[in-house]
């Protein structure tokens, strides 16, 4: 870590943290809520590393007072939270069950009085089970289901809420969930899971055209986004036309990781993606995904390196590791460039056409253990937040208009298919005892959002 102090951000940067519902809240049937493809996941044998579930998790829904102290304590102006349709429409459709919404507007009303903007994500991966069992994102009707659901949070949230997050990094729930079955609902459909990106970014643009109904606060969309470099013994793999294996293998991986889910969003249609059936697509289709947004999330996490596929492969590329990065206890490779250089990226493949962008995740995994006296130091995470930091403030320097930060996350929670075994928190959780314990970089994450700002910039003035 570089001992130059941190440049400042404009002033009006939201600084925030991010969680979501079924990671945190536990109470899987209070106030009415139905069962989501998590529940069924988590409880289905094996599919979990340490065969735990979501059922009490953070236990965020008993403790969501605690949690807002923690975090106005952290200084954060805004805070990222999901909505869990299961909770709002316990069997996916009809009317609103009121008391699962009550908890959403309370914590909604702590967070006003504790100065944070609410910024809420309508979907994070909790597809209510009655839909999946109907099809789930694969059933055109979903996205039906999901812009009704949008309405009904909106006409309860819609006055306070300051941003409305459609969906959570469709990609992931696409290519994990449907197309290899590491994710909730299970389903290993590789290029046949197509329908599961289109109906979900149907159900994002009829969502948008729900939201704008109700209310006047801005809408985005969070995606995962990861720049993509040849792995490996490129140089071989390269045919003689100059564009051989391995380019068309990072093309290919670019396209469904980091084009699939945006160049529909902002007009371009979809990429061209070799295996994927576009018969889901309908006329008129791409122009409701197309409606336009105020704000891109976007979530970073590592970049990604490729090779050209073995014969006979499936896919038209393989994953690879990339060589020469410190790593995460996820085994990630901890990539700061990467972060600029996508959003970056963004800038030169979208140009004018790119909202005002806020880096909706950015976070890290670390074995944190609290030391004899109970506190937690966690040096690498500090170093990884530094990092990612500097990267964001230098693609504000290239004329990126970046406008907000959220960690990932504001507690140590249940990290999907990894159970209780990733920590990503600025706060530790003790899951025998509820305990929570600010770690080192707690107090480092709220130096750095209450130092004082710099100018504003054009979109956060
Ligand atoms: C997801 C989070 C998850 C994090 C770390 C993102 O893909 O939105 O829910 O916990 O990454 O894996």
């Amino acid at each position: 870590m570089t001992t130059e102090p941190l440049p400042p951000f404009p002033a009006g940067f939201r600084w925030g943290v991010s969680t979501s519902a079924y990671q945190i809240e536990g109470a899987p049937t209070a106030a009415g809520r139905g069962p989501s493809i998590w529940d069924t996941f988590a409880h289905a044998p094996g599919r979990v590393a340490d065969g735990s579930t979501g059922d009490v998790a953070c236990d965020h829904w008993h403790r969501h007072a605690e949690d807002v102290a923690l975090m106005s304590g952290l200084g954060v102006s805004a805070y990222r939270f999901s909505v869990a349709w299961p909770r709002v429409q316990p069997g996916g459709t009809g009317p609103a069950n009121a008391p699962g919404l009550d908890f959403y507007d309370r914590l909604v009303d702590d967070l006003a009085a504790a100065g944070i903007d609410p910024v809420a994500t309508l979907y994070h991966w909790d597809l209510p089970q009655p839909l999946e069992d109907a099809g789930g994102w694969l059933h055109r009707d979903t996205a039906a289901r999901f812009a009704e659901y949008a309405d009904l949070v909106a006409a309860r949230l819609g006055d306070r809420v300051k941003l409305w997050i459609t969906l959570n990094e469709p990609f992931v729930h696409m290519s994990m969930g449907y197309g290899t079955g590491e994710h909730a609902p299970g389903r290993a459909l590789l290029f046949d899971a197509f329908p599961a990106a289109h109906h979900q970014l149907l159900g994002h643009g009829l969502a948008v055209a729900a939201l704008r109904a109700r209310t006047a606060s801005p809408v985005a969309i969070a995606n995962n986004y990861s720049p993509v470099s040849v792995a490996g013994d490129a140089d071989a793999d390269r045919a003689a036309d100059g564009r051989g294996d391995a380019d068309r293998a990072a093309a290919a991986y670019d396209a469904l990781h980091n084009r699939l889910f945006t160049d529909p969003l902002l007009g371009l249609g979809y990429p061209d993606l070799p295996g994927a059936n576009p018969e889901a697509v309908r006329d008129g289709d791409l122009a409701v995904i197309a409606a336009p947004i105020d704000v891109l999330g976007v979530n970073y996490y590592n970049p990604t390196g490729v090779r050209a596929p073995d014969e006979g492969s499936p896919l038209p590329f393989e994953l690879v590791e990339l060589a020469g990065y410190p790593r995460t206890a996820f085994g990630w490779p901890v990539a700061p460039d990467g972060l600029r250089e996508l959003l970056t990226g963004l800038r030169e493949r979208y140009g004018d056409r790119l909202p005002p962008i806020q880096v909706t995740e950015s976070g890290c995994a670390y074995d944190d253990v609290p030391d004899a006296e109970g506190r937690v130091h966690d040096p690498e995470r500090i170093a990884y937040l530094d990092g990612h930091l500097r990267a964001v403030r230098a693609a504000i320097d290239d004329g990126v208009d970046v406008t907000g930060y959220f960690v990932w996350s504001l507690l140590d929670n249940w990290e999907w298919a990894e159970g209780f075994t990733k920590r990503f928190g600025l706060v530790h959780v003790d899951f025998a005892t509820q305990a929570r314990t600010p770690k080192s970089s707690y107090a480092w994450f709220r130096d750095t959002v209450t130092r004082p700002a710099g100018p504003a910039s054009p979109s956060t003035e």
